[in-house]
């Protein structure tokens, strides 16, 4: 047999094998198919919210180890009901306090979204949710809202009061400071 004839032999023999083992792992859909490597069939991975067979507590997600800060929050050290509402007034200061446009036009963007459906978007406590049956929130022009200082705004914001919820999971702390500002305009009537 001549170098060339062998080689062209060769080929095609690779090139029919290619062909079939192709053929055997296209799968199909209406038989059962073979599986060769059964655990690239059948992920190990285990779902997040899933049941976990080797971690503690039989399930995937841990609870954060003790002291660990998720990334971009840091831990907001005031627990809940009015008194701490207060001490975080007499004790935090807003970073924005400068108001700068920047400030300000995101602070109002942020009111819009977060606060406007139930406080308005005056502050007067007649968004949306209002006019379709929730109970109003008290005004924000009101003389005790006035009287809170920045951090007490962040603190109920942050941890809520009575019938409003906290906030802190939808909006970042820096916006949270930002809307508050916005708050302030608001409250000095000049917009
Ligand atoms: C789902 C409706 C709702 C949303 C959204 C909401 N609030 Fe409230 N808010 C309330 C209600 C209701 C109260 C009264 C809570 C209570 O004392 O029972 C309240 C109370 C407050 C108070 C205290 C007022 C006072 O006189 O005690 C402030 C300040 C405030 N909200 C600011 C905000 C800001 C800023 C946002 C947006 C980041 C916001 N709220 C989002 C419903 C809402």
């Amino acid at each position: 047999m001549s170098l060339a004839r062998e080689f062209v032999m060769t080929a095609v023999a690779v090139l029919l094998v290619l062909v079939g083992l192709d053929a055997a792992v296209e799968p199909r859909h209406d038989v059962r198919n073979y599986e060769i490597f059964t655990e690239m069939v059948y992920s190990k991975a285990q779902e997040s919210f899933g049941e976990s067979s080797v971690l503690a507590g039989g399930v995937t997600q841990q609870e954060l180890v003790e002291g660990v800060v998720p990334r971009g929050e840091l831990p907001f050290a005031y627990g809940d009901g009015t008194e701490e509402a207060q001490r975080a007034g007499r004790e935090l200061v807003n970073p924005f306090a400068n108001s700068s446009p920047e400030t300000l036009k995101r602070g109002r963007q942020v009111y819009g979204i977060f606060c406007a459906n139930c406080h308005d978007s005056r502050g007067e406590g007649r968004g949306r949710v209002v006019e379709r049956g929730m109970l109003p929130p008290p005004s924000l022009l009101a003389a005790r809202a006035m009287a809170m200082a920045d951090g007490e705004l962040f603190h109920i914001i942050t941890r809520g009061q009575g019938n409003m919820k906290s906030h802190a999971a939808q909006i970042a702390a820096e916006d949270r400071w930002k809307a508050i500002r916005w708050v302030r305009v608001l409250q000095e009537g000049t917009q």
